[in-house]
């Protein structure tokens, strides 16, 4: 199967130390989408957007990347990290996907070390994040995706939700 993922990581590179453990479950395009400045997504069975949570959503440029560049009738699948509470639902990109008609296979959401504004003063919140844990999680969640996908083979799937969302804790 052949698998992309766009992402935005660039306040400690946690989201893309989740794709990279991700990576190591099957082979994974990561492209990073303020480098690539065009891309063909159609070849690929499945499409994943990765982001920190910015001002609580993804950070624009993944949404705008999707918003270019998602082809119709793909498996998506989404995956971000966040300094505090629960990271919300991907709405905006989830409305996206399904504008084309696209399956949304799930979210993976863990924490990540956040030093943003005041929190600098304190060291940081989320220290350590992700961890060893949020990482194998990570690739458990990847291996689901990759379960499903072969299941179904090339056939798009038909279920709106495959993998419970991993929440923060
Ligand atoms: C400008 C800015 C805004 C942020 N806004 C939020 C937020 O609204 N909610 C949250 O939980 N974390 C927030 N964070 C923390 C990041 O989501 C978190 O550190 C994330 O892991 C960063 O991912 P990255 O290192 O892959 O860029 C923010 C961080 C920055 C720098």
């Amino acid at each position: 199967m052949k698998t992309a993922i766009c992402y935005y990581s660039r306040h400690h590179g946690n989201t893309l130390k989740v794709l990279e453990a991700m990576a190591q479950e099957g082979e994974i395009a990561l492209i990073d989408v303020t480098t690539r400045q065009t891309i063909d997504l159609e070849g690929c069975d499945c499409i994943g957007f990765a982001s920190g949570i910015y001002y609580g959503k993804f950070h624009d440029s993944v949404i705008n990347f999707a918003r270019q560049y998602l082809p119709k009738g793909k498996n998506v699948f989404f995956v971000c990290t966040c300094g505090g509470g629960v990271a919300k639902k991907p709405e905006e990109l989830e409305a996206l996907a399904v504008g084309r008609s696209s399956t949304v296979l799930g979210t993976f959401r863990c924490k990540g070390y956040d030093t943003f504004g005041p929190f600098k003063l304190v060291g940081g919140i989320a220290k350590g994040h992700p961890d060893k844990q949020d990482l194998e999680n990570a690739r458990r969640f990847y291996q689901e995706i990759t379960m499903m996908m072969a299941e179904t083979g090339d056939k798009k799937l038909r279920v709106e939700k495959i993998v419970i969302p991993h929440e923060v804790k």
